[in-house]
């Protein structure tokens, strides 16, 4: 009985994308990005999407994020028809740079500040979040005195501070060195476990998309559509664990054959 509530709980929709279209006008007239775009996401899902550059993976989480506006489709929240989910969600974004005039500590509580927590309070938390993420130490630094794989650990950290429901992460780790992008995978991992969020992760490393997720969202060159949605049933302890199973290649292979990457297996 237990083990059947669990299952349910695992699969509910948490946030359903329906039909999203949205055109951008450049000087060469107007560009169809995302064509009725669909997906869903679970409660507590860690979901990837990949696709071709440019495709739109930025424009559909702008649209989440209440950024921008699509020009039609819905978006359901738990049920329930939102305009987007601005203030549910927590957006790390593609260029999110730290304030460099602010130390770690004043970046990290950046948000809580504009929140109205008080400060005190606001600090006492942020050294706890820093101090589980092992930058304790680093609180008076300014970001330009950490590595880049610390300033993303920092931007993490501000996002998940937050507290919210779902974490918008646009391609985070795409400008580190692959040993520390193997780390804060982990760490990515261990956070989202730990505080438990659902995770919609744009990323353009099919390996990373493969370790990290449940699901993996295929979307299709300009304009986008969901090509096709692939259940990652891993379930490694860690991303490095993941990349040492047998069904890991399997399922890199399948992935860079839909986003037409020849590989020798697929040739
Ligand atoms: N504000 C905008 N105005 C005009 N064109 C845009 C705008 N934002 C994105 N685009 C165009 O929409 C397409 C998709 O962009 P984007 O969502 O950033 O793609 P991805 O993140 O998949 O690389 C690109 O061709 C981009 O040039
Ligand atoms: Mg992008």
């Amino acid at each position: 009985m237990q083990v059947a509530w669990v299952g349910i709980m695992q699969t509910k929709p948490q946030l359903n994308i329906r039909n999203v279209t949205k055109s951008f006008r450049n000087k060469d007239g107007e560009v169809r990005v995302l064509d009725d775009l669909s997906f869903t996401i679970n409660e507590s899902d860690f979901v990837s999407i990949i696709g071709p550059s440019g495709c739109g993976k930025t424009t559909i989480f702008n649209i989440i994020a209440g950024l921008l506006e699509p020009d039609g489709g819905t978006i359901q929240f738990r049920g329930q028809e939102v305009d987007s989910l601005r203030g549910r969600v927590g957006y790390m974004m593609q260029k999110d740079l730290l304030f460099p005039w602010r130390t770690v500590l004043g970046n990290v509580m950046l948000g809580l500040e504009t929140r109205g927590m008080d400060m005190e309070k606001a600090q006492t938390r942020a050294r706890l979040y820093l101090q589980e993420f092992g930058l304790s130490g680093f609180e008076n630094a300014y970001p330009k005195m950490l590595s880049g794989g610390m300033r993303q650990r920092v931007a993490l950290i501000r996002t998940l501070i937050m507290d919210p429901d779902i974490l918008l992460l646009d391609e985070p780790f795409s400008a580190l060195d692959y040993q520390t992008r193997l780390y804060l995978e982990g760490v990515l991992k261990d956070a989202v476990e730990t505080y438990k969020k659902t995770v919609i992760l744009v990323t353009h490393d099919i390996d990373e998309a493969v370790a990290l997720s449940k699901r993996v969202v295929v979307l299709s060159g300009r304009p986008s559509r969901v090509k096709q949605v692939h259940s990652i049933d891993i379930g490694a302890r860690s991303p490095v664990a993941a990349r040492s199973d047998s069904r890991f290649s399997g399922y890199f292979h399948t992935l860079c054959a839909e986003l037409d990457i020849q590989t020798e297996a697929n040739t």
